[in-house]
């Protein structure tokens, strides 16, 4: 089928960049990518480049280029749906609050509604494509409800998923490593692939297009997660190993990084890894394996996790520990909040499990993040703890990194902004209170020029 029209529905941090990029590459398909947030559709329409829902490098520019001439944002879903000959569902998938498989399972409901609304609105054959994360199989759902309740149009169900990184999108978007699609092993499966191969072939050369069934496409993207996280959740299982040892973690790493079959990337120590999908697509992944009866593997994939939590506690009892034993000023600086640098998403960012650990220990928090808005920060600490009282009087969050030192012996880094290095150390130390500590838990700074300073060092793993 020769693809005219797109439809993209949730103009999420996927949706909006994938959709942007499809679009400025294949300049004869009108792509509209709907949402039923109104305030979301409204910012992707804004005037001001600067006040795109989601802020994302180079993403601007890409939307300045092709919104009007053939990228549309709107809340009309009906008529995109009508209009277009593949649909993107690129739906937001959580874990499970309630129900069945509670606190694991992916909960679909958000794909299984535009799964219906794409039965109840097509007239014409459909490609749909499955491009937010889902369970392994979760297209044989969406082919029997489209089936079910549509039975004058013929559906293709497509698995894409996407493997763009945050604050990277555009770059991952442009020059992707792969791009995976899953189909039916039948005539029309195969001609449904060729369309979307089609698509992407305006930008991505061939052998980068990896054509699968569709459910070793669904399970790929759960695999991949699961591993990059690994490989966190390991470094930083050794960070803890170094620091009663003497090792230092950033050496370990780059030994161990050099080997070419081990590679360098994702091997750096943190406070712990954040962002709206590790953590939910492993609980899913265990969710899966143990739902089949596969103990030993929902428990080999759930310690990824574990080690994770762990992390983020050890980082927060050695801040309390610090202040403790030293008699230190109550206030503690965090800077950073996004759960990693260039993006304003805070999802399962470390710094909101670290700052929930103080709060709870009455500690007065004095925050910073270049990008993270203030009713943003409240607004995640209500989510975990549900004490808005308590939260509002224990945080303030400021403007700029000068206005909260005052008064504090600690400085906590959560996220690793690269203007953080940048800061004049020395001005920062003379304001702060005496002794000064900076708890690095990103290791971005170096260690020793911020020690001839005058600062205490910490670092994770050194
Ligand atoms: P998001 O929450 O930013 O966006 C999802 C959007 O879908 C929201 O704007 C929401 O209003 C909209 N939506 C939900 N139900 C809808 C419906 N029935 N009709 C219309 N709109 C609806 O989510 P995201 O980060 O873009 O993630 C989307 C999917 O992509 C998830 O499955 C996620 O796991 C996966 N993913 C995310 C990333 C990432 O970096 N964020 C990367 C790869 C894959
Ligand atoms: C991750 C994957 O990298 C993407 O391929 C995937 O598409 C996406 O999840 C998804 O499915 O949502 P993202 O979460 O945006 O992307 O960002 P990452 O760069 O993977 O970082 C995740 C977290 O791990 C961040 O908190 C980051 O600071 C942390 N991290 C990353 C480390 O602590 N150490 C590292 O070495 C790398």
């Amino acid at each position: 089928m020769k693809i005219k029209n797109i439809c993209c529905i949730g103009a999420g941090y996927v949706g909006g960049p994938t959709m942007a990029i499809i679009a400025q590459k294949n300049p004869n398909i009108v792509v509209t990518v709907v949402d039923i947030n109104k305030e979301r559709i409204a910012a992707w329409n804004s005037k001001n480049f600067d006040q795109l829902p989601i802020y994302e490098p180079g993403l601007s520019d890409v939307v300045k280029d092709t919104r009007g001439r053939n990228l549309f944002f709107s809340t009309d879903i009906n008529s995109a749906i009508i209009n277009s000959e593949m649909i993107f569902i690129s739906v937001n998938t959580p874990t499970k609050t309630s129900g069945e498989g509670k606190g694991y399972a992916a909960d679909l409901k958000y794909v299984e509604l535009c799964a219906n609304q794409i039965a109840k609105f097509s007239k014409t054959n459909k490609i749909v494509v499955e491009k937010s994360t889902v369970p392994v199989r979760t297209s044989e759902k969406i082919k029997e409800i489209l089936k079910s309740k549509n039975k004058a149009v013929d559906f293709q169900i497509l698995s894409n998923p996407e493997f763009l990184a945050e604050g990277t999108a555009m770059r991952n978007l442009e020059i992707p490593d792969r791009v995976i699609i899953g189909g039916d092993n039948t005539l029309e499966g195969n001609n449904a692939i060729q369309s979307l191969v089609e698509i992407y072939s305006s930008w991505v050369p061939k052998k980068n297009i990896l054509t699968t069934n569709l459910w070793s496409s669904e399970l790929s993207k759960l695999t991949a997660n699961a591993f990059l996280a690994q490989r966190i959740s390991s470094i930083n299982s050794l960070s803890e190993l170094c620091e009663e040892t003497g090792a230092d973690i950033e050496e370990v790493s780059m030994a161990i990084g050099m080997d070419s079959r081990i590679g360098s990337s994702f091997l750096k120590a943190s406070v712990g890894f954040g962002g709206s999908c590790f953590q939910k697509d492993i609980l899913n992944l265990v969710y899966i394996s143990r739902s089949i009866g596969l103990e030993k593997v929902a428990n080999y994939w759930e310690q990824i996790l574990i080690i994770n939590s762990h992390q983020r506690d050890r980082f927060a009892n050695k801040i309390k520990s610090l202040i403790n034993n030293n008699s230190l000023n109550k206030n503690v600086c965090l800077l950073g909040w996004a759960f990693k640098k260039d993006t304003n998403d805070t999802r399962e960012s470390a710094a909101i499990y670290v700052a929930n650990n103080l709060i709870k220990s009455n500690l007065n928090l004095r925050v910073y993040d270049p990008k993270v808005q203030p009713q943003q920060i409240f607004f995640d600490l209500n989510y975990i703890n549900d004490n808005d009282k308590k939260n509002k009087n224990r945080v303030s969050v400021y403007d700029s990194y000068d206005d909260c030192i005052d008064q504090t012996n600690i400085i906590a880094i959560l996220t690793e902004w690269d203007e953080f290095k940048d800061y004049d150390w020395e001005k920062i130390y003379d304001k702060m209170e005496k002794p000064a500590y900076i708890y690095d838990g990103r290791n971005i700074l170096e260690k020793d020029k911020i020690e001839s300073i005058g600062f205490n060092y910490i670092g994770l793993g050194r």
